[in-house]
């Protein structure tokens, strides 16, 4: 089993980037306990990080065939991407989305997401676990 983990704008910036919000680790940490985490479990994954919404949409087309699930941060792209969740319904991989803030307690317009409606489920507000939470949601329902 292969999970694709993406993370959009600005999340290269962990560990930096307003360390209130998202916490003082950064993403080259993350990624270490989530690939610790799913290689215990036997799950080869995969990560990728982009500030740009067309890379992460040919990113998203390149795991066609080749990745059981995706867990994506797409970060600010969440509130303004049509392209993004248009290429998760496009591959017809599972996705679950992820952000590390409770976004619904936030300012108003980060209550929307265009990618929610594609992915089948959400995790918010659980910082680094919210991945882990991800990859475990995805393992469940692939096992079904
Ligand atoms: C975020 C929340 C978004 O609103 C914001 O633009 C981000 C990060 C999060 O992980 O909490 O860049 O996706």
């Amino acid at each position: 089993m292969k999970i694709l983990i993406i993370n959009g704008p600005n999340l290269n910036m962990l560990g930096i980037r307003e360390p209130d919000i998202y916490g003082a680790a950064t993403l080259s940490q993350l990624e270490k306990m989530v690939s610790e985490y799913c290689g215990g479990l036997g799950i080869e994954t995969e990560f990728y990080q982009s500030n740009h919404e067309g890379d992460i949409v040919d990113r998203i087309q390149a795991a066609y065939l080749n990745t059981d699930a995706i867990v994506i941060n797409p970060a600010a792209y969440t509130h303004t991407s049509v392209a993004i969740p248009d290429a998760i319904k496009a591959v017809g991989i599972p996705a679950v989305e992820v952000h590390l803030s409770d976004v619904d307690k936030r300012e108003e317009f980060r209550r929307i997401s265009y990618v929610s409606p594609v992915c089948i489920a959400t995790v918010k507000g659980k910082h680094f676990k919210g991945y882990i939470e991800a990859c475990d949601i995805l393992i469940k329902h692939l096992e079904k």
